[in-house]
């Protein structure tokens, strides 16, 4: 018998290694968003017919979202950048834990689930690195429409009673505009008998982007992208091919990348009505932009401080934060970033003081005295964005930076090293 002995450090301990200081240029394409593509994979539960979803990014989310709905029945077959999903085979109303538990996003299921079949038991999908993220507002959102909902030993069990299983239009009031409470209901009201309101909707392009795609599918939407979004429920949705929207978080990752290496990028495709604070963001620390069309060009010279607090959509988003924190510690000045989304976002303060950034924290709240230059060392991402946040502080600094933690980076990038190797950044994937 051959035995193959494989590097244990290697499997292990994937990791990105920059050697930090490279100026970039050129174009660099931003894939689709990955937070629209893993709540419109959701909606093929509504559906015995194929849903097709073009421009949808090669993550392993979505590989993940791939197999939940697998586990449910769906056929879902994978092309180069597009996804097929067919919902007549669907058969089951309880998703596994183990594949809940490693992808919070699949929590959703239980709105289509629920419309379609009348039952769902989907396991909660518990805190994650960032913090506890609660489901309280999608379970009242579902009682409102009907259901009979029960948490015991960790899972969700929703149940519609009565002839039909059929959900009820109804009235719902969220205590906080919950990307994805708002999805949840909207995906549950789709086929529920009559008309449901939504107030304090999320505000969030990727909540307009599955209006689209529900309307594109036979649903009467209207308001999305506004507080209040109303929902006559129909019978039967039938099957859409639809695009997703570009990513808004990656797009600002790119130009971030522009900006803290003092360089010019064009960046594209953008809508730029999804990125209306990052760019005035970018505008106020003294980037130029340059906006044609669906391509922005940055060019950045010399950074200062500025201060920011994360809000819901239209305000500067939280996953843009700590991407952010990276290039204000290279600014000159103070800055002051405060963190309203989520309770234990600022983990990649620590890692950056590991790289020689200055920064005092005071509860939600970071001091960013910026510094002349980073210094490459060893660093490990806590989650997606503060992944993307050690890239970023690593193209900026002087030598090597080692980032770990690719299993979060790979959530939501989509070969961020090769798009940055492409414009003349020096990455090397090792392990
Ligand atoms: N919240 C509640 N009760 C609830 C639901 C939410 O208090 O029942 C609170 C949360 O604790 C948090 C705030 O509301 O403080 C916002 O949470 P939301 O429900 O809006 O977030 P989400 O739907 O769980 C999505 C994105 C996140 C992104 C947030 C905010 C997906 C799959 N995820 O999460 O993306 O940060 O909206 O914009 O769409 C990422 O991509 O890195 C990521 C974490």
């Amino acid at each position: 018998m051959t035995v193959t002995v494989v590097p244990s450090q290697q499997v292990l301990n994937p990791q990105l290694e920059i050697a930090g200081g490279r100026r970039l240029s050129g174009e660099v394409r931003v894939s689709g968003a990955k937070n629209s593509a893993l709540v419109l994979m959701a909606a093929s539960l509504l559906t015995e017919d194929t849903l097709r979803l073009r421009n949808v990014p090669p993550l392993t989310d979505i590989a993940g979202m791939g197999e939940i709905l697998a586990s449910l029945g769906v056929g879902v077959r994978r092309g180069s950048d597009s996804i097929e999903m067919d919902g007549s085979g669907l058969n089951q109303s309880a998703p596994p834990y183990e594949l809940v538990n490693s992808l919070r996003a699949s929590f959703f299921c239980i709105g289509p689930l629920l419309a379609k079949l009348g039952i769902a038991r989907v396991p909660l999908p518990g805190g994650c690195q960032i913090g506890t993220r609660p489901v309280v507002e999608h379970v009242k959102g579902l009682k409102a429409l009907g259901a009979q909902v029960t948490i015991e030993h960790g899972v969700v069990s929703a149940v519609v009673p009565g002839r039909g299983h059929r959900l009820k239009g109804g009235r719902i009031h969220l205590d906080c505009p919950s990307v994805g409470a708002t999805e949840t209901l909207m995906m549950a009201a789709a086929l529920a008998d009559g008309e449901t309101v939504i107030e304090n909707a999320a505000l969030e392009p990727e909540v307009v982007d599955l209006a689209g795609l529900l309307i594109a599918m036979g649903a009467r939407v209207r308001g999305a992208g506004t507080p209040t979004i109303r929902i006559v429920g129909v019978e039967r949705l039938h099957g859409a091919d639809y695009a997703v929207i570009p990513d808004r978080i990656e797009a600002g990752t790119l130009l971030l990348a522009a900006a803290i290496t003092r360089s010019t990028l064009t960046v594209g495709p953008v809508i730029t009505d999804h990125l209306g604070a990052v760019l005035t963001k970018l505008e106020e620390v003294g980037c130029r932009l340059d906006i044609d069309g669906t391509c922005v060009t940055i060019s950045a010279d010399q950074i200062r401080a500025v201060d920011l607090r994360t809000q819901p959509f239209p305000g500067f988003p939280t996953d843009l934060q700590a991407p952010f924190m990276s290039l204000l510690a290279t600014a000159q000045g103070t800055s002051v970033i405060t963190e309203h989304i989520f309770e234990n976002r600022l983990q990649h303060v620590g890692e950056l003081q590991r790289m020689g950034a200055a920064i005092r924290m005071q509860g939600n709240t970071a001091f960013i005295e910026g510094v002349h230059r980073l210094s490459g060392a060893p660093v490990k991402g806590s989650d997606l964005r503060a992944s993307a946040a050690m890239v970023l502080a690593g193209l900026a600094a002087d030598g090597i930076t080692t980032v770990q933690g690719l299993e979060y980076l790979d959530r939501g990038y989509a070969d961020l090293e090769g798009k940055l190797n492409a414009v003349g950044a020096t990455i090397r994937r090792v392990g």
